[in-house]
């Protein structure tokens, strides 16, 4: 139990069946990174918790990178227009990078972020997410791994947040509207 419950409506996806989807995408990654070591690349803040459970499911050994960045643009939606508040410590260059991200909301900074990467010369690159928004992307991007796909509406949780708070719930759920002044 959290003192944060009373703010949540609705539990969208439980603690359980967040454990239960890690398991099933890590199997995923085992298989298919049979002979590789992947490196992590986590995009700070939202996937800490995911990246965190994640690399502990899996049972390949992996190595961990995170990058921060920022989406310029007013309140909840991102614009497309990145920047880069921290930037990887290490060169990715011959790396097998798997992109962590905690959810794909309009898809504009994965799309970025994959341009950004690719330009450093990965061996390989692919992206695991646990959420995907189908209904708000304005992008085409294809996804090589995806927990759930969710209606759009607003989520916190589980490293999702509302103006900075909620990433510390263990589940994911909708946010009451008099949280937001609505
Ligand atoms: C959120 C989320 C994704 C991104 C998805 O991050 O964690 O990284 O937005 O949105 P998009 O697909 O529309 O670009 P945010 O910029 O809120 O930073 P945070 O992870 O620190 O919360
Ligand atoms: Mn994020
Ligand atoms: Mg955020």
């Amino acid at each position: 139990m959290s003192e944060l419950d009373a703010d949540i409506e609705q539990t969208l996806i439980s603690t359980e069946q967040i454990r239960e989807k890690i398991g099933e995408l890590a199997a995923q990654i085992d298989a298919d990174y049979a002979d590789r070591e992947p490196m992590l690349v986590g995009v700070l803040k939202g996937a800490a918790m995911f990246m965190s459970d994640l690399a502990r499911a899996l049972e390949r050994p992996s190595t961990m990178e995170f990058m921060a960045v920022s989406s310029y643009g007013s309140g909840t939606q991102s614009s497309g227009v990145v920047r880069i508040l921290k930037d990887l410590d290490r060169d990715i260059a011959d790396q097998d990078v798997l992109i962590v991200e905690d959810i794909i909301d309009s898809g504009l900074t994965l799309s970025w972020l994959l341009k950004n990467l690719r330009s450093r010369h990965p061996r390989s690159i692919r992206i695991v997410t646990l959420l995907r928004k189908p209904d708000a992307l304005k992008v085409d991007i294809s996804v090589d791994y995806v927990g759930f796909d969710i209606p759009n509406e607003f989520v916190v949780g589980y490293g999702l947040d509302y103006a900075e708070r909620y990433r510390d719930l263990p589940y994911i759920g909708r946010l009451r509207p008099a949280v937001y002044g609505g």
